[in-house]
C-alpha cells in the first residue's frame, strides 16, 4: 500500500488528455478590510480591496488579472488559496479528484486539501525560499508534510521536478544563496508543482528578475503548463508579459474587473478605456502605433473612498455626466466580451494588431 502510494507519488501527473471543465468559480467575491482607529478600535471604513468579482477558470487555462499596482489583484489571489475569507461572495475549486471545495469556508480536511491543489508562486524569489533550508529540502517538504512520499521515491520525484524546471539534481545539496535570481524562481516553481496542483496562483513571478530572464521564466511557466496540466491565474500589472502567456485577461480596476475577453481581443479590439491606457503603454517597435492612445494620467483611485458613478471619471477622458452619477454594470458585449463601461457602444478605441 504505502509502496503503490510512493510509485504514484513519484508519476508526475499526466492529464493532459483530459477534457477541460471549470476548476475555479469565483462569484461576486468581496474582500474589505476594515479601518480600524483609536483606543477602542473603532472601525471607520473600509478599504474595498475586492469589490464584487466573478470569473471562472477552465482546466488547463492561463487567465491574467491586470491592472495597476493597488487594483486589487493580490488580494483576489491570497483569496482563492484560502489565506484571507471574504467579506461576501464564494470561491469554489474541483480538484482532479473532482471534489469541489469551498475557499472561502474550507477548513480542516478541506484546507488540507487546497493547500494541496492551489499552489503560489511569488513575485520576490529572494524572499519567498527558507535560507536554511537545501534545495532538495525546499522542494520536497511539501510531499513529506503530506506524506506523499519518501525515501527513494521522494529523492526521485525532486530530482525529476528540479530536471523539468531546468535545474541540474546535481545542485540540489546547495542552499538558495548560491543561485541567481532567476534559477530561484526555478525552484519555487519546483516547490509550487511537485504535488501537481490544479490551479497555480502566480502573482507577479518574473516582475523581480532581469528582463533577460523574465522571457526564459515565462517559457518555461507555458512549458509546464501543458506538460503538467496545470491551470494559472496569472497576475501582473504590465499587459505585455500577459499577451504570449494568457488565453483570456481580466482587468482589474479599484477591486473590480472593468474588461474581461480573449486575449487576442483585449490586443485588438479593447472595449474599456482603461484597457486601451494599459495596452498604450505596453513598448512597440512600430512608431504609427505609439500615437494609438495615452496612458491614463493621475493616480489609482483610493480603494477606502472610491469615486462615486463609475470608479475611473476623474481619469478618463471620454466621461460624462452619467459617469459621474451611475456606477457602469459588468455587460457582455459580445460572446465571451465583458466591459463596465456606459458608452462602450460609442467609444471608437484602437488596439494593436496581434
Ligand atoms: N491586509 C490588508 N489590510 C488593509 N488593506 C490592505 C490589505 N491588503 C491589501 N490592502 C489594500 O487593498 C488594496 C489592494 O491591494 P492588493 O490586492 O495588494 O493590490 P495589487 O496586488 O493589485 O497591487 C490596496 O489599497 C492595499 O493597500
Ligand atoms: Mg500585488
Amino acid at each position: 500500500m504505502v509502496l503503490e502510494q510512493e510509485r504514484a507519488a513519484t508519476q508526475l501527473p499526466n492529464r493532459a488528455d483530459e477534457r477541460p471543465h471549470e476548476i475555479l468559480e469565483v462569484r461576486g467575491l468581496k474582500v474589505h478590510f476594515p479601518i480600524v482607529r483609536g483606543l477602542f478600535r473603532r472601525t471607520v471604513g473600509y478599504v474595498r480591496a475586492v469589490d464584487g468579482i466573478t470569473f471562472d477558470l477552465e482546466s488547463g487555462e492561463t487567465l491574467a488579472l491586470v491592472g495597476e499596482s493597488g487594483s486589487g489583484k493580490t488580494t483576489v489571489g491570497r483569496a482563492i488559496l484560502g489565506a484571507i475569507r471574504p467579506t461576501d461572495g464564494t470561491i469554489f475549486i474541483t480538484t482532479r479528484a473532482r471534489d469541489r471545495i469551498d475557499a472561502g469556508r474550507a477548513n480542516g480536511e478541506s484546507l488540507k486539501t487546497l493547500r494541496r491543489e492551489v499552489q503560489f508562486i511569488f513575485q520576490d524569489p529572494y524572499g519567498s525560499l527558507n535560507p536554511r533550508m537545501t534545495v532538495f529540502d525546499i522542494v520536497a517538504d511539501p510531499l513529506r508534510v503530506n506524506g506523499l512520499a519518501r525515501g527513494n521515491g521522494l529523492r526521485d520525484r525532486v530530482e525529476e521536478m528540479l530536471r523539468l524546471v531546468g535545474l541540474s539534481p546535481e545542485l540540489m545539496r546547495r542552499y538558495p544563496h548560491a543561485f541567481s535570481g532567476g534559477q530561484r524562481q526555478r525552484i519555487a516553481i519546483a516547490r509550487a508543482l511537485v504535488m501537481g496542483p490544479t490551479l497555480v496562483v502566480a502573482d507577479e513571478p518574473a516582475s523581480a528578475l532581469d528582463v533577460s530572464v523574465q522571457a526564459q521564466i515565462l517559457n518555461l511557466l507555458q512549458d509546464l503548463r501543458a506538460k503538467l496540466a496545470v491551470s494559472y491565474l496569472f497576475i501582473s500589472h504590465d499587459l505585455s508579459v500577459v499577451q504570449y502567456i494568457s488565453q483570456r485577461i481580466a482587468v482589474m480596476y479599484v477591486g473590480q474587473i472593468v474588461e474581461m475577453a480573449p486575449t487576442k481581443s483585449v490586443f485588438s479590439a479593447p472595449r474599456h478605456p482603461y484597457t486601451q491606457a494599459l495596452i498604450s503603454s505596453v513598448p512597440t517597435p512600430d512608431p504609427a502605433l505609439r500615437s494609438r492612445g495615452q496612458p491614463m494620467p493621475g493616480e489609482v483611485a483610493d480603494p477606502a473612498n472610491p469615486p462615486v458613478g463609475c470608479h475611473l471619471n476623474p481619469r478618463c477622458r471620454y466621461a460624462q455626466d452619467l459617469c459621474r452619477k451611475e456606477p457602469p454594470a459588468l455587460r457582455e458585449l459580445a460572446p465571451g466580451h465583458f466591459v463596465r463601461c456606459h458608452f462602450a457602444e460609442e467609444l471608437d478605441l484602437t488596439g494593436v494588431p496581434t
